[in-house]
């Protein structure tokens, strides 16, 4: 039935899609504010004409929520579906093969029947748009036996300021069974896999100051501590010969895995080889007597992200530069705490620094790791919504992203998650040409009223 339904309306989810994907709705960047309000204008839009009821735009001091339900019944369960309309920056334009905000089909490798290059094709609009029209199939046909509230945001990828402080105010109206989410991958096509964590993340902004002005690198250079040569070797120093990162006590709160949980994390079908040449590199890098599933699953990072300073315009100017930059991430995983991770690395940075240049640490946004269940009620009904669309039985693994108000749900509404992800690693998240595979737009659009199936049905037992 459902596929019967995917079948007749296949251009126009595709259709509707597009038009989502042509909004640039950047959260990061200011300029694109009303761009940002004009997807969730949109989510709201096709929420109401898919049936749900008191659809509305929350406004926050940044970016609004979309909220709507569709309440059958108080007494049954209820499922809230958590996603976010907002996209990462699309900058540098010219590495991408086609417009960002003009979305386009075309076959890749691993996505043989096509796939919509756009930014936010995978994170997260397809993948939240999936939900809407499944939503639509189950309202028309009456296949809906549970409540359902979505709750979409727009600051998701600048790590959800208003979201936390707006499910605190707003408990009862959230009150649900649990939160599904699909804004995480699947390990390939044909190896459908729920993830059942994800890690946190500590942010920070450090500043290296040296000489109070630019100087002449010829007057000055060899006798003045150059604060991009100090900021690069402070960097380099994080990790030892073994890649094991240095700053005093990172590791202490890391809940280390048990032989049969190690074991279990691996049964994860991996290909090396295939990982190598996705991303054209010789080898692949981490901490030393881990392997790439585990580096990115159950091991915690430390990686700049960007470092500027100096000059860096055409040609050339000849200074030693007053200051540099660098913005770096640290993922965690259970159970560090981010607080607790940033405050040592502002230590550790203090402390390393030669007391020729001053420096300062400034935190940005953070978040907590989290375990998903994977014997949960709910858990189970995805698992088996998968091996009716797929044929096979979901994998659980280990996602190595963050979505830093899973772990706010928990703490502050009492729900567990059900990480329902539809992408691959491989479809160019937060890079250019992103893209989401056609089949996997349609699988997720297929599996998610056989989720809410399930659950009904085992919740009532
Ligand atoms: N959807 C991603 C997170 C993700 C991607 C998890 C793939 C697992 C697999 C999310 O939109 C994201 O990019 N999160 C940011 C969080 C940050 C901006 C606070 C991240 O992980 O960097
Ligand atoms: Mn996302
Ligand atoms: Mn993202």
């Amino acid at each position: 039935m459902i596929k019967e339904y995917i079948d007749i309306n296949r251009q126009r989810f595709l259709d509707e899609l597009f038009d989502l994907l042509r909004i640039p709705s950047i959260s990061a960047d200011s300029a694109y504010n009303e761009d940002v309000v004009k997807a969730a204008e949109f989510i709201k839009a096709k929420l109401i004409e898919a049936g749900a009821d008191k659809v509305e735009l929350f406004p926050t001091e940044g970016h609004p929520i979309v909220y709507g339900e569709k309440i059958f019944d108080p007494s049954l369960p209820t499922v809230l579906v958590y996603g976010h309309y907002d996209v990462q920056p699309a900058v540098p334009l010219e590495l991408w093969d086609t417009p960002p905000f003009e979305p386009t089909i075309r076959k890749t490798e691993v996505h043989p029947d096509g796939a919509i290059f756009a930014r936010g094709a995978c994170d997260d609009k397809g993948q939240v748009y999936m939900h809407v029209k499944a939503f639509e199939y189950m309202m028309k046909n009456n296949k809906l036996a549970c409540n359902v509230k979505f709750m979409i945001e727009g600051e998701e990828e600048v790590g959800s300021p208003n979201l936390g402080p707006f499910c605190i105010k707003n408990k009862e109206m959230l009150k649900a069974d649990v939160v599904l989410i699909s804004d995480t991958s699947m390990i390939a096509n044909d190896i459908p896999s729920i993830d059942s964590g994800l890690r946190g993340l500590s942010y920070v902004e450090v500043e290296v100051t040296g000489p109070n002005r630019d100087l002449h690198s010829g007057v000055y250079g060899g006798a003045v501590a150059n604060p991009i040569n100090i900021l690069a070797k402070m960097i380099a120093s994080m990790h030892d010969e073994n890649n094991h990162i240095t700053i005093p006590g990172f590791y202490d709160q890391v809940l280390e895995l048990t032989a049969d949980e190690r074991t279990a994390l691996n049964k994860a079908p991996f290909d090396l080889e295939a990982y190598k040449k996705d991303l054209n590199i010789g080898d692949v890098w981490g901490e030393t007597g881990f392997n790439t599933l585990e580096r990115t699953g159950i091991r915690p990072t430390l990686d700049c992200n960007g470092i500027w300073g100096g000059y860096t315009g055409e040609g050339s100017k000849t200074v030693l530069p007053s200051k540099a930059f660098a913005k770096i991430s640290m993922r965690l995983v259970p159970n560090q705490d981010s607080h607790t991770i940033t405050e040592i690395f502002k230590k550790h940075f203090e402390s390393i620094a030669p007391a020729g240049v001053k420096v300062e640490v400034r935190p940005h946004h953070g978040g907590e790791p989290v375990v998903t269940p994977i014997d949960s009620v709910a858990y189970l009904a995805a698992e088996k919504a998968m091996e009716t669309s797929f044929g096979k039985t979901p994998i659980p693994t280990r996602g190595g992203g963050s979505i830093p108000i899973v772990a706010l749900f928990e703490k502050e509404l009492g729900l567990k998650s059900v990480l329902f992800g539809f992408g691959l690693d491989s479809d160019a998240l937060h890079s250019p040409n992103e893209h989401y595979g056609i089949f996997n737009y349609l699988k997720g659009i297929e599996t998610i009223p056989y989720f809410y199936e399930n659950f009904a049905k085992m919740k009532a037992n």
